[in-house]
């Protein structure tokens, strides 16, 4: 269990590489990209940064053969959002990616677990797991682990406290029909529902509407300024892939196939869920009052509309 594989050595696939290699969570990285000049350019200069990092052996190629027999195989590669545009508009060219892309991938890394980044994320985790017939658990996607996180940054801030206590999710789609957990976040102990530190700020229904609005449309303003997102989607990779290479069990709202959860079936989305080295164990019921509950109901639709419109 230490050879991860990334397909896609654009920026996101590159940052995925870098903070692997300072997080040391693998002994073996490998990074492939039909564009030959630009694999080469990115792996010679992450090797020049080995000495530093508890890093063994970084290799790269235009050839699918590098990544085989990766025990994690993370799937970057395809379209990316222009400035305005929505993750979703980025379906059909990046399934008829996957399309030729999975069955080469299953030749050379058979036992791989597939870790979907590319977007959109839940339509195409839901796609690449109908493309290979995997078990369900062995094909998963970032989904709303990046959105949780930006979601607790913001919180955090307001409040003024520790981003690390602050505990709340995003379920649904990693995208515009997302849902905020509102009535089970807490800070430590503490539910958001009952905060009245002194000296603290409150958090008035206007603070949670823009906390949540800044969420949702996190990607956009990124995009508009820089053309894309990196930083957060490497780190919130590597927190993934540590979860599966270290066996964590750790509990994250990755996007995975959902079956008669809550009423919900046939799609991809995020929940929480318990990761290991198994890919996702299982997921977690939830409480939710009526509100996220008919939200999760909601973008579950507007995932499987988009799936049905692919033909799948
Ligand atoms: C974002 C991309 C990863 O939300 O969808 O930054």
């Amino acid at each position: 269990m230490n050879k991860i594989a990334i397909v896609g050595a654009g920026s996101v696939g590159a940052t995925i590489a870098y903070a692997t290699m300072i997080r040391g969570v693998a002994k073996q990285l490998a990074l492939y990209d039909i564009n030959r000049a630009k694999v080469d350019a990115e792996v010679l200069d992450l090797n020049h940064g080995l000495q530093f990092v508890p890093m063994a052996t970084l290799v790269g190629s235009d050839d699918i053969s590098v990544c085989a027999d990766a025990d994690v195989v993370v799937i970057t590669a395809g379209a990316k959002q222009k400035p305005g545009q929505t993750r979703m508009e980025l379906a059909g060219s990046n399934v008829e990616l996957c399309r030729s892309l999975i069955p080469q991938l299953l030749k050379v890394a058979p036992n791989a677990l597939l870790l979907l980044v590319t977007n959109p994320v839940d339509v195409l985790t839901y796609v690449v797991q109908k493309l290979s017939d995997l078990p369900a658990r062995r094909v998963f996607g970032s989904g709303t682990v990046l959105d949780s996180s930006r979601f607790r940054f913001l919180i955090a801030r307001h409040l003024n406290v520790a981003v690390q206590n602050v505990h709340a999710l995003i379920a649904g789609e990693h995208g515009d029909s997302e849902i905020p957990l509102w009535s089970s976040a807490t800070v430590g102990v503490v539910p958001l529902t009952q905060w009245a530190a002194p000296g603290h700020s409150r958090l008035t229904e206007e603070d949670r509407t823009r906390i949540f609005d800044d969420v949702r449309t996190a990607a956009y303003q990124i995009i508009q300024g820089k053309g894309a997102t990196n930083y957060a989607i490497g780190l919130a990779t590597v927190q993934i892939l540590e979860a599966v290479l270290y066996d964590e069990q750790r509990v994250l709202p990755v996007s995975s196939r959902l079956e008669g959860y809550q009423g919900i079936s046939d799609v991809c989305m995020s929940v929480p869920s318990i990761v290991n080295r198994t890919g996702v164990e299982t997921v977690l019921e939830m409480p939710l009052n009526d509100t996220e509950r008919e939200g999760l109901k909601r973008s579950a639709d507007t995932i499987r509309q988009a799936i049905r419109t692919l033909g799948f």
